[in-house]
């Protein structure tokens, strides 16, 4: 392999939760670690906070800051860790989706008193369409939380994931004590804001041994020692491949904001966690060592500016080596186009970079070029598969206020959507233009944008659909018949594939019953 140095060092991942589990302390404490910042509070919440969700132009500022943050770049024992930030804002769940087909793997936080949350389930389904390969975070240990036995089979039963213990707590709240750690053999005790000194950290092969007594005393010893006799009876030894597989996921326990546990987990994540892999492609699976380069965009973000039209998109490198001022070839819109301004996200500030290498994310300037999904090549045509389109949950009806802007209000909303901000639906045999959104915020931001940088007036009229489902036929006539029959609740997405519209889940049901040679698909690839 040509690049085989760079690319075996490359770790690039993404830390996922439910909003305030403690992925913000948690990722600032890896940069701390990594040494690609100095002190704590350095990392700007990427977190848009309660108070302003009715105020979206300040979400947008704040999601302004977080492009800075989107990818952040640290050196880690001879690795480069590439961190992709996901918005926690669950009306921003989709950006979250499409970052995850960037990774190559992730580390999901579950706070141990709320255990398994809304977002953590929709997250954790998106990672086992791809079978990315998780690390579980228990967080807040040093509060009262879940017994750790229930917990874990919490998480089991609701994300369908088989867990495997690495280190195991030693109570939890104000009886906290520390951790075992299950692989290395040693314990380590909790002090409140601890720096991770080694001095900790106490080895203790044989559990019998005196000395956890007179470390956690013999009441919790004895505990201690009853538990871990449980785990390893069921667990064993942990088989790296089966985490590389997706079939188990390792669980540290600790406290992100008391730097507890963090490391324990950040040594095993570069030891055992993926390097960049291969991916399927439209016409063959790129080998990742292949010499020529291609990579995909995954994620637009607009300038707030409204004079200046100029986006952001955000692409993964899949092979080969990117190089600044080449030309490369974008495959959707037959072009050639070279960057001579990509940058690279070194801790918090940007970096013009002159190349990049497989898991390493390149921010390239765009002027509504790009759409997500889009693939860049040396030549060769095909399109990177696995990025998916997930049914909206509110839909709307567009509506133009101003007929002698049509033009602009057309290529407005082409153009958010190409972004990812929405997705536009068109009803069957008609112009009514639907749109949909995971959440309500979206129709205010596209409300905004159209007027101050199109110039093109709309509202919108609530349609009663609760889902849209992607529908494929393979008996000819089937579908255009079921269309056509049901044409008030069919459309076709931006790509013309047809979509049928739900009024609610009964409907829906009853049009899968009565269809059986239809298939309603709950979500969308963008390229299959
Ligand atoms: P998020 O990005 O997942 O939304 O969560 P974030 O890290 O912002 O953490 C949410 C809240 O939980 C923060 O408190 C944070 O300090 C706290 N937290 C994180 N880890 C731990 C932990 O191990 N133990 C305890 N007890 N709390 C933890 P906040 O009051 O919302 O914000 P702040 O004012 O402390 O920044």
């Amino acid at each position: 392999m040509k690049y085989e140095k760079e690319i075996c060092r490359r770790k690039s991942f993404a830390i996922i939760s439910h909003p305030d589990a403690g992925k913000t302390t948690l990722t600032e404490k890896f940069l701390l670690f990594g040494g690609a910042i100095q002190t704590a509070g350095a990392v700007k919440s990427n977190k848009i906070k309660k108070h302003a969700t009715s105020d979206f132009m300040e979400i947008e500022r704040q999601r302004g800051i977080s492009v800075a943050t989107s990818v952040m770049s640290f050196e880690y024992k001879d690795f480069l860790i590439n961190l992709l930030d996901t918005p926690g804002h669950k009306d921003f769940a989709e950006d979250t989706y499409r970052t995850l087909s960037a990774v190559d793997s992730v580390i999901l936080v579950v706070d141990s008193v709320n255990g398994v949350e809304a977002q953590t389930r929709r997250l954790m389904e998106v990672c086992r369409m791809r079978d990315t390969p998780v690390i579980v975070f228990i967080n807040k240990m040093d509060r009262d939380g879940k017994n750790r036995f229930d917990l874990l089979e919490e998480i089991e039963n609701e994300l369908h994931i088989s867990l495997h213990p690495m280190t195991w707590p030693i109570n939890s709240g104000k009886e906290f004590k520390g951790v075992y750690n299950l692989h290395d053999r040693n314990l380590r005790l909790f002090t409140a804001s601890t720096k991770a000194d080694e001095e900790d950290i106490v080895a203790i092969d044989d559990l019998q041994d005196a000395l956890l007594e007179t470390k956690i005393g013999k009441r919790d010893a004895d505990q201690l020692r009853e538990d871990v006799e449980l785990i390893e009876g069921v667990y064993g030894a942990l088989d790296a491949e089966d985490y590389l597989t997706a079939k188990v996921a390792p669980v540290f326990f600790g406290s992100a904001v008391n730097n507890f546990g963090v490391k324990e987990m950040l040594d095993t994540f570069i030891r055992i966690a993926p390097v960049p892999r291969s991916r399927e492609t439209s016409k063959r699976l790129v080998e990742v060592g292949e010499d020529k380069f291609s990579g995909f965009i995954f994620k637009i973000h607009a300038n707030l500016d409204p004079k200046h039209r100029d986006r952001i998109a955000f692409m993964r490198v899949c092979s080969g080596r990117f190089e600044r001022n080449k030309y490369y070839h974008h495959v959707r819109n037959d072009k050639d186009m070279r960057f001579s301004n990509p940058y690279t996200f070194l801790a918090r500030t940007k970096d013009v970079i002159e190349d990049a290498y497989p898991g390493d994310v390149v921010g390239l300037f765009d002027t509504g070029n790009f759409k997500i999904g889009d693939t860049l090549t040396e030549g060769e045509d095909f399109f990177f598969t696995g990025i998916p389109t997930f049914s909206p949950e509110i839909f709307k009806e567009l509506v133009n206020k101003d007929p002698l802007k049509t033009k602009q209000l057309e290529k407005g909303i082409s153009q958010l959507t190409d972004e990812g901000v929405a997705q536009l639906f068109t009803q069957f045999g008609g112009n009514k233009k639907i749109i949909g959104c995971v959440g309500d915020l979206q129709f205010e931001v596209i409300q905004y944008r159209l007027l101050h940088e199109y110039g093109a007036a709309c509202e919108f009229r609530t349609l009663q659909f609760y889902k849209a489902c992607w529908l494929t036929s393979t008996v000819a006539g089937k579908l255009d018949d079921f269309l056509r029959f049901k044409q008030q609740n069919a459309a076709v997405d931006k790509d013309g594939n047809p979509v049928y519209l739900a009024q609610s889940e009964w409907f829906l049901n009853t049009e899968i019953t009565n269809n059986p040679d239809i298939t309603f698909h709950f979500s969308s690839e963008i390229h299959k």
